[in-house]
């Protein structure tokens, strides 16, 4: 099996992440809110096999057992999400002090563990309760998220020092108000791209506002980022890929970090329009300390009918179980295109993972060759980054656990651990046992491996 040789700077963090709604379950626990993927889950169709997050790994009651995996990882640092119903079950007002209870628990015990947490104030789990008032397409829900961003950094900004705003935008955005495939499951343009401005400007606000509660705080935000490359040379698929490139990558970064829209993204979407007001842009681009980017793979795309972009599939590529392309390259790609076009001071990739089809054999292993593979050629490419010059400061497997992925149920695993969910058992996988020796090795030669 291939060793990850690669250098990275001393203090580089080695990591794993999750998210709250993937892995905690307890969804009714200690006064917890109904978000919007329990609605979503429980509409007949909307999730594979009628899943849901209701228990997910149970890793809101099983987290002390998980940190002491973490620990016999060797990870330097976890990222996991905070659950805006657990904390504000109605979305603004109420405090429920038991949800913050949980993550104060939490966080307590990752630093007794030496482990750094990486918190994510929202990765996609929104009180039901302000869905029911218009959501993100409404101004109010930008407010209100400041409401709670205020009252976890007032608990927890002691001890927390690392804090992200939102998990990839476009997702929580397009995916949920525009096509339909996450929660709330809307499917109108005009709400994605009006969801899309209130979410960015929300991050723009709660910056503001970890700021000023929690002063001396590392603060950003993640945004996934998928090079869009084209199925040929013909201009008609360069076209096609220049479009969906602008909805689906620039739209973010252009605004993060110049304070614009790109006129192809917003062409794309006429007649709707970014409800923008005097101030949202200057908020929404605030400097940052750090961006966080989620890469898995790359897309295809040529020009279908009228010019249309269509994703096709790569005639020779590897694919992973999610039927994405294991393409190394696209992660060296955005993290070099990130330093070039935006500045960024300091990049985190905050998700890179693959799901294969693993199973627990008879010796009651997991062996995952294919993900070690992946994971040891996508580390090479941020090495390959780095030595050319990119601030890249950390890396963080998807998934600690397998979990709840979205509309695809439990069927996809990620994990660096197996989780039996009929008795949630962990099982360390192949990959596990190598992403530890490899931070192992690293601290024996207390140098860059
Ligand atoms: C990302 C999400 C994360 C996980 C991975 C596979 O888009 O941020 O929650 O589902 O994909």
């Amino acid at each position: 099996m291939q060793r990850a040789r690669h250098r990275f700077p001393s203090g580089f963090v080695f990591g794993a992440a999750t998210s709250a709604y993937q892995v905690e379950g307890a969804v009714t626990a200690d006064g917890r809110g109904e978000s919007i993927w329990d609605r979503f889950c429980a509409q007949p169709g909307a999730v594979r096999a009628g899943d849901s997050g209701e228990e997910a790994c149970d890793f809101y009651h099983r987290f002390p057992q998980d940190v002491e995996l973490m620990r016999e990882l060797g990870i330097d640092a976890f990222r996991f999400s905070i659950a805006w119903p657990r904390v504000l079950p109605e979305g603004r007002g109420r405090v429920e002090q038991r949800g913050l209870d949980f993550y104060d628990r939490l966080v307590d015990a990752l630093l007794e563990a030496g482990i750094r947490p990486f918190a994510t104030l929202y990765h996609w789990d929104l009180p039901q309760r302000l869905e029911d008032e218009g959501g993100w397409p409404e101004r109010a829900t930008a407010e209100a998220f400041v409401e709670y961003v205020e009252t976890v950094a007032e608990r927890l900004g002691d001890r927390v020092a690392d804090w992200t705003t939102h998990n990839e935008p476009f997702c929580s955005a397009w995916l949920g108000y525009a096509s339909g495939a996450h929660a709330p499951g809307r499917s109108s343009v005009a709400d994605g791209i009006a969801a899309a401005h209130h979410i960015l400007l929300s991050h723009g606000w709660a910056v503001e506002a970890l700021r000023r509660t929690c002063p001396g705080s590392s603060v950003g935000i993640v945004l996934d980022c998928w090079p869009v490359h084209p199925a040929s040379d013909d201009p008609a698929d360069v076209e096609a890929c220049r479009r969906v490139d602008a909805l689906r990558n620039r739209l973010y970064f252009d605004a993060v970090f110049r304070g614009a829209y790109p006129e192809e993204a917003l062409e794309q979407v006429a007649p709707a329009a970014p409800p923008i007001r005097d101030g949202d842009l200057a908020a929404i681009s605030r400097p940052l300390d750090f961006v966080g980017v989620n890469n898995y793979s790359r897309m295809l795309v040529r020009a279908g009918a009228d010019g249309v972009p269509v994703e096709v599939r790569a005639p020779q590529g590897r694919l992973t179980e999610m039927g994405w392309e294991v393409v190394p390259d696209a992660l060296h790609e955005v993290l070099t295109r990130i330093h070039r076009e935006y500045r960024a001071q300091r990049i985190y990739v905050t998700e890179n993972g693959a799901a294969f089809y693993d199973v627990r054999l008879h010796d009651g292993r997991v062996h995952d060759p294919e993900r070690i593979d992946y994971l040891d050629r996508h580390l090479a490419a941020v090495a390959r980054a780095i030595e050319a010059g990119v601030p890249v400061a950390g890396y963080f497997v998807w998934s600690l656990l397998d979990n709840f992925e979205w509309a695809h149920g439990y069927a996809k695993r990620f994990g660096l651990v197996y989780v039996d969910y009929p008795t949630q058992q962990r099982v360390p996988k192949d990959s596990f046992y190598w992403y530890r020796d490899l931070l192992t090795g690293r601290r024996a030669a207390a140098t860059p491996v």
